[in-house]
């Protein structure tokens, strides 16, 4: 990781709180410095004192979250979770990259909460310029409450690879010549949440947030990996440079063979849904699901 944080754009308080977090030449950058909480009551968003880990509080008083305090375009962009553990049925935490409204791009994993010891289900969605709708859901090979992973989305001209613990788990390739919008110019930001969702979340809503199991807590670290183009004065320019950034090598602009078999072998053994092969839904499969289906 080295000094990657620092090249992101991270804004350094002082030369004190550098050094200080520099020892042993590894910089890790502070929730505060990379985000701003959504309340401030210091119950539904706590931050540990060194900063390094925070956490969103679920109760049925409220829900919370956080959103960065840099807008991103391009990059690699990940984050370590630990969901709710125990019972987090009608719980969703959302993690997602967002532009600005209207005809927004956003890029979702929303991770829906399920009775004590059922899988959790991973969603993840794509948004590009405002049109959404495709939904597709994956059951986790881990148990995502007992320990911390990384989440994130590799993002360049090209392509939207979703990834969980550095393995690919979905694509979204451009097709801007199928006439398919692709998120390409709006920066984005990077937030996260944890809301009740029991109208729909579980089991298709048949199983309702338990309220005498709040708190429901779900765990967030790792804030130096936002490591994407940061857009500032609006200037998006220096982001679309094609030469300046790891992630658009030409390495990261199709997925190769090993990346191919990831996402297939996810695919045939995890999936729960997947919005290209619904039917009820889609009669035709949306033109873009092909291109979206790695070949071996
Ligand atoms: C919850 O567990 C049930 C039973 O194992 C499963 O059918 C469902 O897909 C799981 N996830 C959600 C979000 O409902």
């Amino acid at each position: 990781m080295g000094f990657v944080g620092l090249q992101a754009g991270v804004q350094l308080a002082t030369v004190a709180a550098l050094s200080l977090a520099m020892v042993g030449m590894v910089y890790s950058a502070t929730f505060t410095e990379q985000f701003t909480a959504f309340s401030h009551d210091g119950i539904h968003v706590q931050v540990a004192p060194d900063g390094q880990e925070a956490k969103i509080v679920l109760d049925e008083y409220a829900a919370s979250g956080f959103g960065s305090k840099n807008q991103y375009l391009f990059g690699n962009i990940t984050m370590m979770i630990k969901l709710v553990p125990g019972d987090s049925a009608g719980t969703v935490t959302a993690y997602y990259l967002s532009s600005a409204q209207p005809n927004h791009d956003e890029l979702d994993f929303e991770f829906l909460g399920n009775t004590s010891g059922q899988p959790y289900i991973l969603q993840t969605n794509v948004f590009a310029n405002g049109i959404g709708r495709r939904e597709q859901r994956i059951n986790l090979w881990f148990d995502p409450t007992t320990d911390f992973h990384n989440y994130g989305v590799l993002w360049n001209r090209n392509q939207i690879i979703f990834t969980v613990d550095n393995k690919p788990i979905r694509v979204f390739k451009n097709n801007e010549d199928l006439g398919i919008a692709y998120p390409k110019n709006k920066p984005m930001g990077l937030y996260a949440s944890l809301w009740n969702g029991d109208s729909w979340a579980t089991q298709g809503g048949m199983v309702k947030t338990n309220w005498t199991h709040a708190p429901f807590i779900v765990s967030f670290k790792d804030f130096t990996t936002l490591d994407g183009c940061v857009v500032a004065n609006n200037d998006i320019s220096p982001c679309t440079a094609t030469t300046t950034h790891w992630w658009e090598a030409s390495a990261y602009q199709t997925i190769d063979r090993k990346q191919a078999e990831q996402i297939l072998w996810v695919k045939n053994n995890y999936e729960v849904y997947d919005y290209c092969t619904d039917r009820k839904r889609f009669p035709v499969a949306p033109l873009e699901c092909e291109r979206n289906i790695p070949l071996l």
